[in-house]
């Protein structure tokens, strides 16, 4: 298996193992990472999904090259297609995913912690979108989510040089949330923190978040609708009562 799950808990543990190729993606790595992405989006045990890459030196280092380097356009459009899918299930399943950025992630490896909602990295890691530097350019998501994340002058600057940043950098320029190590238990810890808050309010924050801002007057409907939920009443009451409040999900 070149993803593996593990479940703490509410908290699913995604880790993509393909080291000898610093977790570059292939067409199977790709793939079964997109499964297990589906599965866990519908596993109404899972709260909270966690990104991470397997060993010392790479979170992910981007799209598999020597398969890109032979891909004829109607195939690359698939291979866009594949990576495409799996970014927009971590940006839009119903639930928060938190990037453990563990090393080196670079190119699609950069776009697929931008689609996911948290990143955290490691202080050896490495951040950027070096696809200009192949006669490319990002081709799952990063030239909306780069500029989306840090803004377009940060996004255009990173994109048209496809240097790469430190974690330093990567804290100051808003690409990251934290620097922590080890970087996983950081997120695993966030993951937790999240799964015990209204799954109910968290979908739609996400939701709402991750919509334009010309969204605004749905943000008002939505938000006087969740009201209506148990959880909205349970939270508002429980702090008023000085109590932990118990969530159900409805
Ligand atoms: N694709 C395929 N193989 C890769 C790879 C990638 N993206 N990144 C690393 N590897 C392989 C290397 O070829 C090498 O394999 P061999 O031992 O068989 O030669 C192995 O992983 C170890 O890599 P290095 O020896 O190069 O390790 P290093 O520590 O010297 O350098 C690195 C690390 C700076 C990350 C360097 O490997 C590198 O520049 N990798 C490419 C990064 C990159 O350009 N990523 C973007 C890809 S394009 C993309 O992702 C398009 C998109 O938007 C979808």
């Amino acid at each position: 298996m070149s993803v593996e799950v593990a479940r703490d808990r509410a908290v699913a543990v995604v880790t993509i193992d393909r080291q000898d190729a610093l977790n570059a993606l292939n067409v199977e790595t790709l793939t079964d990472l997109r499964d297990r992405l589906r599965e866990l989006s519908i596993d109404n045990g899972v709260r909270a999904v966690v990104l991470t890459g397997a060993g010392e030196k790479a979170f992910v280092a981007g799209a598999d090259i020597k398969y890109m380097s032979g891909l004829e356009p109607d195939a690359a459009k698939g291979w866009g297609g594949l990576g495409h899918e799996t970014g927009r299930l971590l940006e839009t399943m119903a639930k928060p995913t938190i990037a453990a950025i563990n090393g080196f992630a670079l190119g699609g490896g950069c776009e697929l912690a931008l689609a996911c909602d948290i990143r955290y990295a490691s202080r050896r890691a490495k951040l950027g979108q070096p696809e200009i530097n192949l006669g490319i350019v990002p081709g799952w998501g990063g030239t909306q989510r780069l500029a989306r994340v840090c803004g377009i002058g940060v996004a255009k600057e990173l994109i048209f040089t496809g240097r790469t940043v430190d974690a330093e950098e990567a804290l100051r320029i808003g690409l990251v949330s934290a620097i922590a190590d080890p970087v996983l238990d950081k997120a695993v810890e966030t993951a937790h923190e999240l799964a015990g808050k209204s799954s109910l309010a968290l979908a739609l924050a996400k939701r709402l978040v991750n919509m334009s801002p010309g969204a605004l007057d749905t943000e008002a409907d939505e938000f006087g609708e969740l009201f209506s939920s148990a959880d909205a009443q349970e939270g508002l009451t429980a702090f008023a009562e000085k109590r932990a409040p118990k969530f159900l999900g409805r």
